[in-house]
């Protein structure tokens, strides 16, 4: 997916959430900030200009195609509002720190983005909440999904564990999988006969 293509589709799945008070004013606010343009990571994966957008699509994407079967139930606008902005704290520290400072004249085999040290030191999924809440009155499974998005790869999953919300694991697990797999291109249109075929050439 290319961030114009993203850009696209981040504007179709908005549509669907817009009329949720708030959310327009949400979207504007990180737009203004650097939302199209900033990295999903500093090193690690979709580092590059856009790759933030192309993530958090991949996400939304991801998570609405396993929720009919898993959370049928569920509200589309939960999901999507989680996902589309589950990362917000990789834009802004909402204290006009951005995330992300450019590695400039990085060769390629240079990290492409540094961590900006100046911007308020909080846990990054936290930093997401505290954004988004800012604008949009969320559901306590809302609020819980978007802080412990990372689920038990951080620390702070430990205080929530036993009473964990479906849509918590939910969102954790569309991140989980767009970012290890999807962007990875092992997911949808993998080549598994390519795969099965390098792995007989090693062993
Ligand atoms: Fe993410």
């Amino acid at each position: 997916m290319t961030a114009e293509d993203a850009k696209k589709q981040y504007y179709e799945l908005l549509d669907k959430i817009i009329k949720r008070d708030g959310v327009k004013e949400l979207a504007a606010y990180l737009e203004r900030h650097g939302f199209f343009k900033a990295p999903a990571s500093t090193k690690f994966h979709l580092c590059s200009e856009g790759g933030l957008l192309i993530h958090s699509v991949g996400v939304a994407k991801t998570a609405l195609k396993i929720k009919p079967v898993l959370l049928p139930s569920y509200p589309d606008e939960s999901v999507i509002l989680c996902c589309l902005f589950h990362d917000a704290h990789k834009v802004t520290d909402g204290f006009g720190q951005v995330t992300y400072n450019k590695n400039n004249g990085a060769t390629k085999d240079q990290q492409p983005y540094f961590w900006n040290k100046n911007q308020m030191a909080f846990s990054g999924a936290h930093k997401s909440l505290l954004l988004i809440n800012k604008f949009v009155d969320l559901t306590r499974e809302e609020m819980q999904a978007i802080a412990y998005h990372d689920g038990p790869y951080v620390p702070s999953f430990e205080d929530i564990k036993g009473n964990v919300y479906p849509l918590t694991h939910l969102i954790h697990f569309a991140d989980l999988w767009s970012t290890w797999v999807d962007e990875r291109g092992l997911g949808a249109g993998f080549d598994a006969q390519k795969f099965l075929d390098d792995k007989e050439t090693l062993f």
